[in-house]
């Protein structure tokens, strides 16, 4: 069932747990994904960033092929599609326009005006179409440099003048985590979390999900995370499975035979995040 993160947040908010949010690659990782969470009773975010819009082929098919694949795969847990990191308003509404349930208005590069004012247009379109809407304060960075210097945490009165000012559904503060593969152990500030979620009382974003020790996580949780961003993780495993694959049949050719090699691995680091995000069984 297609649904916007709402009332799924609603409810991971009220039970203290988090809703994986795993990014899709292609048509194999989307319906891994839809599988594994269906196997698990969890409830799932789909994220799509717009490069792999770009790759998958754009709005329509990424909204036609998910759409198509809970009927065809009987999904019947609710599933959330979201654009990540949307970068413009426009890029936001193509996705609403398209049939995305959740769209993400990321203008966290910006000064804090024009994070409102961007975020602001985006809410206004999205909420006449029942579409929610996640925005970034602060700034979560990549990790290809240094990660200390790339993340400029988020304040709380920015939070709330960004909450206030455009009626967001739920809010990305930047927290100490970064994208991609850490360098040494993130520092996450319990306390900025636990703040902004007083402050605000919305549902939290992590991004960044990737490499984060368990007990971490399981603190930010409990300090007002309820949504996580993960995607590294599950590219690595897939890839590491793929490239074993390959490595032991130099006579391989068939790309079903070959993408499908990373099946098991990725299904098992998404029931993996499952668990430790306490969303098993959650769907109902
Ligand atoms: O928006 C997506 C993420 O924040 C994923 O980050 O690749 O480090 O897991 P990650
Ligand atoms: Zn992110």
């Amino acid at each position: 069932m297609l649904v916007n993160t709402k009332e799924m947040l609603k409810k991971a908010k009220l039970e203290h747990y988090a809703v994986p949010h795993f990014n899709i690659n292609n048509l194999e990782w989307t319906r891994y994904i839809l599988e594994v969470c269906e196997e698990e009773k969890s409830p799932v975010i789909i994220g799509v960033s717009e490069g792999a819009l770009r790759y998958m082929g754009g709005y329509n098919t990424v909204a036609g092929l998910v759409k198509n694949l809970i009927t065809d795969l009987n999904i019947t847990i609710p599933v959330a599609l979201h654009l990540d990191h949307g970068s413009s308003v426009e890029s936001c509404i193509n996705c609403i326009d398209a049939g995305f349930t959740s769209v993400m208005i990321d203008a966290s590069k910006e000064d804090l005006d024009t994070n409102i004012s961007m975020t602001k247009k985006v809410v206004d379109y999205a909420h006449k179409y029942n579409v929610t809407v996640e925005a970034e304060v602060g700034h979560v960075g990549g990790v290809e440099d240094d990660i200390s210097s790339d993340i400029a945490y988020a304040k709380t009165e920015d939070a709330v003048r960004l909450v206030k000012e455009t009626n967001i559904d739920l809010l990305a503060p930047a927290v100490g985590s970064a994208h991609g593969v850490y360098k040494g152990t993130p520092k996450i500030d319990y306390q900025r979390i636990k703040t902004i979620q007083e402050q605000t009382n919305l549902p939290l974003v992590l991004h960044g999900g990737s490499g984060i020790p368990d007990d971490i996580i399981i603190e930010s949780i409990k300090s007002g995370i309820n949504k996580l961003n993960i995607n590294t993780d599950l590219q690595i495993v897939w890839s590491e499975a793929v490239r074993n694959f390959i490595s032991k049949d130099d006579e391989v050719y068939d790309p079903r035979k070959i993408i499908k090699s990373g099946e098991q691995a990725l299904k098992e680091k998404a029931k993996e995040k499952i668990k430790l995000l306490g969303s098993k069984n959650k769907a109902n």
